[in-house]
Formats: C-alpha cells, structure tokens, sequence
C-alpha cells in the first residue's frame, strides 16, 4: 500500500507573540495537535469559521512557519523540520493557492512573465518556457490575448486562474487551496471549482481545500475535517458527515448554509446557533473549547477536554455526543428542558 500524499500527525503551531523580556502573554495556540490525511487523487476539505486556524495549517505544511509540534509526512517522508533538499522537493511538489488572487501576482508584471519565473526557478530549460507558459494558460481556460496583459487588465475570476496556472507551473502533486474562490463573485466561483475539478482529474492531483464556504464542499471534497480554534472536531466521509454531522459545532455550520434548492434542505440538520464569537485561541476556554457556544454543554463540558470518539468512519470529538442516545436530538431536549425549567 502506497503512502497517503500528506499526513499531519498531532501538528502544533503555537505563535510566541511576546516582544520583549518583560511581555509573559500565552502564545497563541492557533493550530493545536490536529491529526489529518490525504490519499492520492483525493480531495480533503477542512472547514471552520475565520480564526480557526486553517491558514496556519496549510502555511505550516508549505513550510511558511515552523511546526512547534507534531509530524507532517509528504508521501511518507517527514518533512516536519526540512533540510534542504526537502525544501526543494516541498516547494515544486507542494503549493499553495491564496485567497486573494491579486495580493500574489506582480502588478508590473505580464502575466506572460509571470508565468514564466517559477519556470526559470525550477530549471526548466528556456526554449522550452514559451510552449509551457502557453500550455499552463490554455490549461486554465485562457487564451493566448492574455498574455501580455497586467494584472489590473484582469476580472478576478482571470487572476485566479493565473494564480493556478502558476502553482501548476512547477509539476505539484498537492495542492493547497486556501479559499481559492471566496475573494470571487458568485458566478465565477463556481467557474474556479469546476476548473479545479478538471484539472485533479487529469493531473491526478491531491487536494487540501480550505474553505468556510460550505456549499461547495459536499460536491467537491472525498473527506471532511471540521476544525474549530485549532483543533479538529469532526472528521470523516464527507458524505457521512453532510448526511448525519454528530459534532454540535459541525451541526450549527450545516444548518447555517444558505438555501439555493430544494435538495440543500436534505442535509441541513436541525441546531440552535452557537452563542457569542469564536474567542481568541491565546485564551481558549479550558475543557471543550466549544462549551461556552455550545447548546449542548454540560458543566462536564466545562472541565474536562473531550476525547476523540469513533462513530463508523467518522472521528468526532465531543463530550456530549452520546451514539447509544442518538445523538443530540434526545440531548437537544434534555437540554431545553433543564434551561425552561431554570428560566
Ligand atoms: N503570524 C501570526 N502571529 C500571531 N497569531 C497569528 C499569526 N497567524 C495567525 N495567527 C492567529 O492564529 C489564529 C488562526 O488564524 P488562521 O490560521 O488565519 O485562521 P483561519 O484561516 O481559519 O481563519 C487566529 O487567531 C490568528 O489571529
Ligand atoms: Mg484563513
């Protein structure tokens, strides 16, 4: 059996945010002991509101910040703290696509140039640059018209596909996609998502796709990690966890999808909102780091951090998920009851 294309094991970046001998603030746990994997071909999503910590993820795994703790294996090799020739290997092999597709690309730049840099930096020779530069931008659905235009010459939509053109430059056989559409209207992201299909299918490329956008998720991703400040959630087949989500914080995600159609309705499980915001991962709240949001919590919640429990192929870590109680609908009641009864 062939080694998955990326696997993170109990990964940590904490953030030391003290400037001086005389600062004590606590780092900032922004990623905190998540496990995850990925198989060929295959698509991960890992979802969560803003400040969970996923960029951190994805800029750990690249190698932008130094993992604090953990492992991060690519196709079986460690490459938690890379020596060089690693570096090398993670930066052809692995890349990262941004949120923001103008912040990446050289505004006095052609994009004919543009493409052609990471050619020259990965040796590819220079009669050949030409025949790829043209055959990345046809390959993202450009026309030859664009390639001596500058950046602001170009929709959004047309700098992102630049900026995949550009990751795909280099050969990767992983990409990370941090909310590659959410900078987009509506109508081109859906444009982006089907080009990024495409392109798994026929460059046979691994996926880690970010994203608070779930809609697109169900469709588009094999797997699903839910992550909430810093750590993983809920985790499993995507399918398992839009058809029945166990974690209440994947629940209170779910529910809150827009509905386009009649089939969204489906899969929109029943939950009460979360309370309050996301707190700062430098102070998360001891036990669950959900309990203070969480309709469900019990003072158990409070005090103790929840292990990760295995419900078939999902892993959801919760203290008050209880599979012989059918989840959280008995809960759910309990729960109201106690609270009506109090008021
Ligand atoms: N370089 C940094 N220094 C300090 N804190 C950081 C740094 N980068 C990110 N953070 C903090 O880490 C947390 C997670 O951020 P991020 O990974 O960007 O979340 P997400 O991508 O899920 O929105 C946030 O609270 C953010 O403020
Ligand atoms: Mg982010």
């Amino acid at each position: 059996m062939t080694a998955p294309v990326l696997e993170v094991k109990n990964l940590e970046k904490y953030f030391d945010t003290n400037t001086g001998w005389f600062e004590n603030k606590p780092p900032v746990k922004a990623v905190d002991g998540i496990s995850l994997t990925v198989d060929e071909g295959e698509t991960l999503a890992l979802i969560g509101e803003s400040g969970s910590g996923k960029s951190t993820v994805a800029e750990t795994i690249i190698n932008i910040h130094e993992a604090t703790g953990g492992l991060i294996r690519y196709q079986g090799e460690d490459i938690t703290n890379p020596l060089k020739e690693q570096l090398e290997t993670i930066r052809s092999d692995i890349q990262l696509v941004f949120q923001d597709p103008t912040s990446c690309l050289n505004p006095r730049r052609t994009i004919e140039k543009s493409l052609r840099v990471p050619l020259k930096a990965t040796g590819v020779a220079k009669d050949k640059r030409n025949q790829r530069v043209q055959e990345m931008l046809e390959r993202v659905g450009l026309t030859d018209e664009y390639l001596y235009k500058y950046p602001h010459e170009l929709s959004g939509g047309q700098k992102q596909r630049v900026n995949i053109a550009r990751a795909l430059a280099v050969e990767p056989r992983l990409l990370l996609l941090d909310e590659p559409t959410s900078a987009l209207d509506v109508s081109v992201q859906a444009k982006i998502i089907d080009l990024l299909r495409d392109l798994q299918e026929e460059l046979d490329l691994t996926y880690l796709f970010i994203t608070h956008d779930l809609s697109v998720v169900r469709n588009f991703a094999d797997e699903t990690a839910v992550m909430y400040l810093g750590e993983i959630q809920e985790k499993g087949p995507t399918e398992e966890i839009f058809q029945s989500p166990k974690h209440p914080y994947t629940r209170a995600l779910l529910s809150s999808i827009p509905v386009t159609s009649d089939s969204d309705e489906e899969y929109r499980p029943d939950s009460e909102p979360l309370r309050g915001e996301v707190p700062s991962p430098r102070e998360a709240p001891s036990g669950c780091r959900l309990h203070p949001r969480c309709p469900h919590a019990t003072e158990e919640c409070s005090m103790q951090h929840p292990d990760t429990q295995q419900v078939d192929d999902v892993e959801v870590q919760c203290i008050a998920y209880k599979e012989e109680s059918e989840g959280f609908e008995s809960l759910l009641t309990a729960t109201n009851d106690t609270s009506t009864e109090s008021q």
